[in-house]
């Protein structure tokens, strides 16, 4: 039996193929904030933390992406909506290693350096059951103390240390 000739664009490596479908995935933006290089599993997190779901944007989210630097990533493109410093630093509390990008007219205008903040109000609740926040009508307010593996957080009221993983409820 004779073979037909390959054409040689099937030659090609499959990867070409796949990197090129990956970056249609995720397609560029006109103007807005991309949180990059979330590690995975923190993305639906974050959009929970800063409230994007209820804003109306148009958000793009990738969930374990291929990423060259960390294996897996999460990633976030919001549409005409300009992240604040104080919201980037709350991402930091979620994912410190995470880039994030102003777009302007498709250019990069804005790279935040994230700092992780020194205290949070308001936004968490505290594990603990006793609490005096679990039990009057007050706000929560921890401590943030930077680790080398986690970040941990100490309640300003029962003054019990947490790490941040250990945290499932946020007050939004
Ligand atoms: N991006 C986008 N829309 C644009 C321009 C950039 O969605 N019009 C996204 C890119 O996909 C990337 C992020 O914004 O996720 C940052 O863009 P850029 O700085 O060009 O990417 P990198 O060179 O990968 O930068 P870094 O590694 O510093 O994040
Ligand atoms: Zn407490």
């Amino acid at each position: 039996m004779q073979h037909k000739t390959i054409p040689k664009h099937y030659l090609r490596p499959r990867w070409s193929f796949l990197t090129q479908d990956k970056k249609l995935l995720v397609s560029a933006i006109k103007n807005g904030t991309v949180i990059d290089h979330i590690n995975a599993g923190q993305a639906l997190k974050i959009i929970r933390f800063l409230n994007l779901a209820a804003q109306n944007k148009l958000v793009t989210v990738g969930l374990n992406l291929p990423s060259k630097l960390m294996k897996t990533k999460d990633l976030i493109k919001v549409e005409d909506w300009e992240i604040t410093p104080e919201e980037a630093n709350q991402v930091a509390l979620i994912a410190p290693q995470s880039t994030i990008n102003i777009i302007i007219n498709y250019q990069v205008s804005k790279k935040f350096a994230l700092k992780l903040p020194e205290k949070i109000e308001h936004l968490l609740v505290c594990p603990n059951p006793k609490c005096i926040t679990n039990h009057e009508p007050m706000d929560s307010f921890f401590y943030v103390k930077p680790r080398k593996q986690t970040i941990e957080v100490k309640c300003r009221y029962c003054e019990k240390q947490f790490s941040l993983n250990e945290i499932k409820d946020y007050k939004i």
